[in-house]
């Protein structure tokens, strides 16, 4: 096994090796601006770690780990045309360098770009890739429309925003494992271990991308703070605002959440503050730790060594206390 700064390395090698601006310039200069922006690379890392988990050496996993990361930031880019955002790891967007359509066809071939890595596999291990590649973006999918669609709806409840969140976040996360596992050829059994582990920490993992939103450090975060209260995004702050907000507060924060003027402070400000008075704020930390622990829960059968075990924990641990 490596460190996780190491996986990074390796992984960022491997990423600067296979990035290469060809014609059309307007196709490819984006793909490789935000492949080249940064990010925790959090995914690749555990496509890599996994298939060391059960005894491969990393290098099997970098395709993988590329297509995985490839994917993400397809849908990053969409995403960001989505939900109007301004800033990415601290840069513009896509589409504000340049516009709404090169986001388009940029993240289309990227998309096929992160099919076609798969196809650097044999056989049965090329099919098993491809088929949970295929399970997870079209979930990915469904997650997406389901933010868009919570957006305009007042009536959310939380079960309905934790499907959402596992569908547009969890289970990437879960699938980089699980291909970590398919790679190394672990045990089926193994395999889907690691997919529901990997899965729970990812639902932890966007919990805290929603509380940092409201309450990151502008100077760090990388992204708008506050772009979630501008879009009226029903995060877990909203939902545990309306389920603890006496019933002035709850009107207050249902009215703010009807509107979009065009100057948002004043919005935002009231908003997180609303956050804070009702205990949302700290509701949501005690999520984040309870589905981090969840997912530590599932360690205890899993037959993997103790200090592979530990490995884990204290990749979720970081993950947790992360302020990017
Ligand atoms: C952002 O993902 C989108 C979410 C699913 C929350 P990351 O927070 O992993 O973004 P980068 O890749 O590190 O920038
Ligand atoms: C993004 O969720 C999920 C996907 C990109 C599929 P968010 O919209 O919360 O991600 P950020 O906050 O923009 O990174
Ligand atoms: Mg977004
Ligand atoms: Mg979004
Ligand atoms: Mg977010």
């Amino acid at each position: 096994m490596h460190t996780i700064s190491e996986y990074q390395q390796y992984f960022l090698e491997y990423l600067s090796k296979k990035t290469n601006t060809k014609e059309p310039k307007n196709l490819y200069e984006p793909i490789s601006y935000i492949l080249k922006l940064g990010g925790k690379r959090l995914r690749p890392v555990l496509v890599l770690m996994t298939s060391e988990i059960f005894d491969v050496s990393y290098k099997k996993a970098l395709d993988a780990a590329l297509a995985v990361e490839t994917f993400h930031n397809f849908s990053l880019i969409h995403d960001d045309i989505m939900d109007d955002a301004p800033l990415r790891r601290g840069k513009e967007t896509v589409h504000e360098k340049w516009d709404i359509n090169t986001g388009i066809l940029s993240g289309d071939a990227m998309l096929i770009n992160a099919y076609q890595l798969f196809e650097n596999y044999e056989g049965a291990t090329f099919k098993e890739l491809a088929k949970l590649f295929t399970k997870t973006a079209i979930e990915v999918c469904e997650g997406q429309q389901y933010d868009i669609d919570f957006e305009t709806r007042d009536d959310v409840t939380i079960p309905e925003y934790i499907k959402m969140i596992e569908y547009k976040t969890a289970v990437l996360v879960g699938a980089a494992m699980k291909m970590g596992a398919i790679v190394a050829g672990a045990s089926e059994s193994s395999a889907s271990s690691i997919y529901d582990f990997g899965r729970l920490l990812g639902l932890a993992f966007q919990l805290q991308d929603d509380y940092l939103d409201a309450f990151g450090d502008p100077a760090t975060f990388g992204k708008q703070v506050g772009g979630d209260i501008i879009e009226n995004k029903k995060t877990i702050l909203y939902l545990k605002a309306l389920e603890f907000a006496t019933k002035n507060e709850q009107k207050q924060l249902q009215g703010l959440f009807s509107l979009t003027p065009d100057d948002p402070t004043e919005k935002i400000q009231m908003v997180t503050s609303l956050f804070e008075s009702t205990g949302a704020k700290e509701k949501a930390r005690l999520e984040i730790e309870d589905y981090t622990q969840k997912a530590f829960s599932l360690l205890d059968n899993m037959s993997i060594t103790e200090d592979k075990k530990e490995i884990l924990r204290l990749f979720g641990e970081k993950l947790m206390n992360r302020s990017v």
